[in-house]
């Protein structure tokens, strides 16, 4: 589809990262946008930044995990604006705490926001983009959606947004709607989503605080991410994807090999072997020594 004057586009997660990078690259365009986030401070700031390209610009405060929230969204946007062609499901958390022996509120929170927060944005926009006579939605995954390697929330959490997204794209082409569907899938991107935890949720209590040794696979991952894409090229790539209607984006196309990998061990049986080497960690066999010698009494 065309992006211009005229054409209006939500993002979800807008206040800041990814999210804010396609809303300024949207505005750069000429069309009109939405800020959605659950981080008031954050959204203010973007909505002035994104507003200096001289387009229209609405922010709403959104925790993208409640459905009245979002549905209050998609109302008020079109209250203000008449139409919306563009719907960016980004909003999205790493999650805080160990899977297995940490609060269970963990994973409510990492689905409510990356799971839920997609499955109401579509559910909520899907109508309204139809009305407007077309348009795109793009979900935010990532290529833990289809390499699972951390385990936990945010792997299921990305798998079930891969899925979904997919299974959206063949609903809106068997049912002749004039609507796009592109799944972006990202490796690392310089953003604060390891600081997720600045938005945990004050219902569910204090957030948990990591152990040891998810501090070091943290303090590494935090290092690949401040070397990984600008968040600018890669909403470059969503809009070129919207522009030419293509299903999948991958900034960084380096980990499909690992994914491949993964899905020939599948192909042949084999039980689940992790990755030794992902693009921009150390070894995984460095990490666990790392780990080990942190868990290990001094002697
Ligand atoms: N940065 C990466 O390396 C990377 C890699 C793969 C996928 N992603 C995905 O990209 C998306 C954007 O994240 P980012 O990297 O820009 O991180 P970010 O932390 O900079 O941006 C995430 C935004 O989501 C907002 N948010 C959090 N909870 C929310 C809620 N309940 N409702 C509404 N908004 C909420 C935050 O306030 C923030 O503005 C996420 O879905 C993330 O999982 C990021």
């Amino acid at each position: 589809m065309e992006l211009g004057p005229g054409k209006v586009a939500v993002v979800t997660g807008g206040a800041s990262g990814i999210g804010l990078a396609m809303a300024n690259a949207f505005a750069a365009a000429g069309v009109s946008v939405v800020l959605a986030d659950v981080q008031e401070d954050a959204l203010a700031a973007a909505a002035v930044e994104v507003a200096a390209h001289g387009v229209d610009t609405l922010t709403v405060v959104t925790d993208v995990s409640k459905a009245d929230q979002v549905e209050a969204l998609a109302t008020t946007t079109v209250e203000r604006f008449g139409a919306v062609h563009v719907v960016c499901n980004n909003a999205g958390v790493s999650g805080a705490a160990d899977s297995w022996v940490g609060p269970i509120e963990n994973w409510e929170w990492v689905m409510g926001v990356n799971f839920w927060g997609v499955v109401h944005g579509v559910r909520a926009f899907l109508p309204h983009v139809a009305m407007s006579g077309g348009g795109h939605i793009v979900n935010t995954a990532s290529i833990l959606g289809i390499l699972p390697a951390f385990g936990g929330p945010y792997d299921a959490s990305k798998h079930a947004v891969v899925a979904l997204t997919e299974g959206l794209y063949h609903t809106v082409n068997s049912a002749g709607l004039p609507i796009g569907v592109s799944c972006l899938c990202p490796g690392w991107v310089r953003t604060g989503i390891l600081d997720s935890e600045r938005n945990w949720p004050s219902e569910f209590g204090a957030a948990p605080q990591r152990d040891v040794a998810a501090q070091i696979t943290t303090d590494h991952v935090k290092r690949a991410i401040a070397e990984g894409a600008q968040p600018g090229a890669v909403a470059d790539l969503v809009l070129d994807s919207i522009r030419n209607d293509r299903f999948w984006v991958f900034p960084s196309p380096e980990f499909l090999e690992v994914a491949i990998e993964r899905f020939h061990t599948i192909e042949e049986g084999l039980n689940p072997v992790p990755a030794e080497n992902i693009p921009g960690l150390p070894p995984r066999s460095q990490m666990l020594d790392e780990v080990m010698a942190a868990m290990l009494p001094p002697t």
